[in-house]
């Protein structure tokens, strides 16, 4: 079953001399269940389109299709309430909330929801990120990669279909790098979320299903399994 479907996305950012094409005509599918990696040089359009497919960016034209539903057409409120329920956003730079600490900052998606945090998941999670003596730290109180940690379990609190994951061991040493995607596969195959991770890190890319290659705002190579490890 196919969970998302691009159809030739366009992203123009400016006008005149400022003007630029962050994505030119992009189209492809993703099955449910697999995990893709993005990679593509520094400023190629990644996170142009990891936002775009988040909901949290909108495209100049082109359709995102995610389960069936076509979100560029959806209002704002009905966008809000379909990304908390489906889609677990990572990103570059955390964007955490800098008021609240990093338990209200993980479950705040699930209390928006108007449910109760899974407090089995929570622990589990804290756990596994290795945060579990840093529950009432700010975000300002704790180091990049630990804000990269809060910003991972935030995003797997709601158990999204989708998880969208730009970057997400940026910051990590290669200990906590190979632990955290080993946690990213493991929710992948355990409960078959589709996962889509932009990545500078080669050891990752190889670890994916399947990698996507970016450049100037194109997909230049697609490749699936083991050509991925040729
Ligand atoms: N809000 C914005 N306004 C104007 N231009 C933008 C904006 N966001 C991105 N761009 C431009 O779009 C292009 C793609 O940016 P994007 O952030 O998607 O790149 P990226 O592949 O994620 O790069 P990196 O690997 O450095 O994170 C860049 O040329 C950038 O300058
Ligand atoms: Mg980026």
């Amino acid at each position: 079953m196919k969970i998302l479907k691009i159809r030739n996305l366009c992203k123009v950012y400016g006008k005149g001399e400022t003007k630029v094409e962050a994505l030119k005509n992009v189209s492809f599918d993703v099955e449910q269940g697999e995990f893709v990696a993005i990679v593509g040089p520094s400023g190629s359009g990644k996170s142009t389109l990891l936002h775009i497919l988040g909901g949290v960016d909108t495209p100049t034209s082109g359709e995102v299709k995610i389960s069936e539903t076509d979100i560029v057409g959806l209002n704002e409120t009905k966008l809000a309430i379909f990304r908390r329920r489906y889609i677990g956003l990572v990103y570059q730079f955390y964007n955490l909330i800098p008021i609240l600490n990093v338990e209200e900052n993980i479950t705040l998606p699930i209390l928006l929801d108007g449910k109760k945090p899974d407090r089995k998941l929570l622990h589990d999670l804290v756990e596994k990120l290795g945060l579990s003596n840093r529950l009432k730290h700010l975000p300002n109180q704790l180091s990049g990669g630990q804000q990269q940690r809060v910003s991972i379990g935030r995003a797997l609190m709601n158990h999204p279909a989708l998880l969208l994951a730009d970057e997400p061991t940026g910051n990590l040493d290669t200990k906590n790098s190979k632990e955290i995607i080993s946690l990213l596969r493991k929710f992948n195959r355990e409960n078959n979320q589709t996962v889509i991770i932009i990545t500078h890190d080669d050891r990752i890319a190889l670890a994916a299903d399947r990698v996507i290659t970016i450049e100037d705002g194109e997909i230049t190579r697609d490749t699936k399994g083991t050509e991925v490890s040729a």
